[in-house]
């Protein structure tokens, strides 16, 4: 199949085009800087902003199956000349539009755990209204809804040590909020491309989590631990960081504001795991702890088990 993977060369692109491109597809990646360092040479890189359908129509012709990825993480305010809205609503109506024109017949939208139109936060509300656009599409599609991803090159955990010190660190509620259900970027990419490849997944929104349920506090801890640094987590009220998350919410110098102390609060944890339609058992997906180990898996190729 040919392949066009919006975001093919972020964290989750970049691994995902190795897949496909191991699966013997031919795929392109589109982004607005494509960085040809981070992805095989086999991968063709198109410039572009899903922002703009000029921009990006072109890598659609002749393409089986668009991946969209194109997004702006959650973890801090987008800069000022970007935004929730204009790339995840705006991107997904212009990639839709273009895939149809250009006679795509499936479409895969990278979603994420919590999306809700009526979300509390931009980033999750614009993925709920993201996907709407491609569900009322015309074409066939899949809805991949993961919690937080891990693996090489993840941005969470820079994030987290940006936040975090080693020994003692001072974390909202003792670092039990949020919640999340870690997932192996190597799992995910496996259950993608089989959702890329098998018609029998379309039209399906599949939640996808790991196989433990963690808490910030306890992913800072196992991250300094694997670096041989222990942790003592100083709790502050929640109350507190919330005033002081809402306080710093107008200066443009922070990232930071009221989107990050409402997700605070949230839970990134699915109460139907939709691994198992893919061959998965929870209990066979690699833990956060097995990968800072170095010891994620490589387990044999699995008979993809389509859900009715
Ligand atoms: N990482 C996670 O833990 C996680 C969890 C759940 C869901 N997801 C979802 O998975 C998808 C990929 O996440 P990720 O972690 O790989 O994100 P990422 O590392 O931030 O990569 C985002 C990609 O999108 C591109 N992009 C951003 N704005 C664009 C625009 N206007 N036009 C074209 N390309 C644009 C970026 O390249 P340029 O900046 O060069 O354009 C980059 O290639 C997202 O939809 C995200 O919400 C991720």
């Amino acid at each position: 199949m040919d392949v066009l993977v919006t975001g093919g060369d972020g964290f989750v692109g970049r691994h995902l085009c190795s897949e496909l491109l191991d699966r013997g597809h031919d795929v392109t990646s589109l982004s607005r800087t494509p960085d040809p360092s981070v992805l095989p040479s086999e991968v063709d890189l198109q410039q572009g902003d899903v922002t703009d359908y000029d921009s990006i129509e072109d890598a659609f012709e002749g393409k089986d199956v668009v991946v969209n990825l194109a997004a702006l993480p959650p973890l801090h305010q987008p800069p000022k000349e970007t935004s929730h809205d204009s790339v995840c609503i705006g991107g997904s109506i212009n990639a839709v539009e273009a895939a149809e024109q250009h006679g795509v017949s499936k479409f895969v939208e990278m979603s994420s755990l919590g999306a809700d139109p009526n979300g509390d936060t931009a980033y999750w509300r614009t993925q709920g209204l993201g996907e709407k656009v491609v569900r009322y599409s015309e074409l066939d599609w899949i809805v991949f809804r993961p919690s937080f991803i891990f693996g090489d090159g993840s941005e969470t955990f820079t994030f987290v040590r940006r936040h975090t010190t080693p020994y003692v660190t001072v974390l909202p509620d003792g670092g039990d909020h949020p919640r999340f259900q870690p997932i192996w970027v190597g799992d995910c990419v496996e259950i993608f491309a089989d959702g890329i490849e098998d018609d029998a997944y379309d039209g399906e929104v599949y939640e996808l989590g790991g196989p433990e349920v963690l808490s910030f506090g306890e992913v800072a801890r196992m991250l300094y631990e694997a670096d041989g640094k222990s942790v003592e987590i100083v709790p502050v009220p929640m109350v507190l960081a919330t005033v002081a998350l809402y306080a710093v919410d107008p200066i443009p110098s922070i990232p930071l504001g009221v989107d990050q102390a409402r997700a605070l609060k949230m839970s990134n944890v699915t109460d139907h795991n939709d691994v198992g339609a893919f061959g998965y058992d929870e209990s066979d997906l690699t833990t956060l702890s097995a990968y800072l180990r170095g010891e994620q898996r490589h387990r044999p190729q699995r008979r993809p088990v389509p859900s009715d």
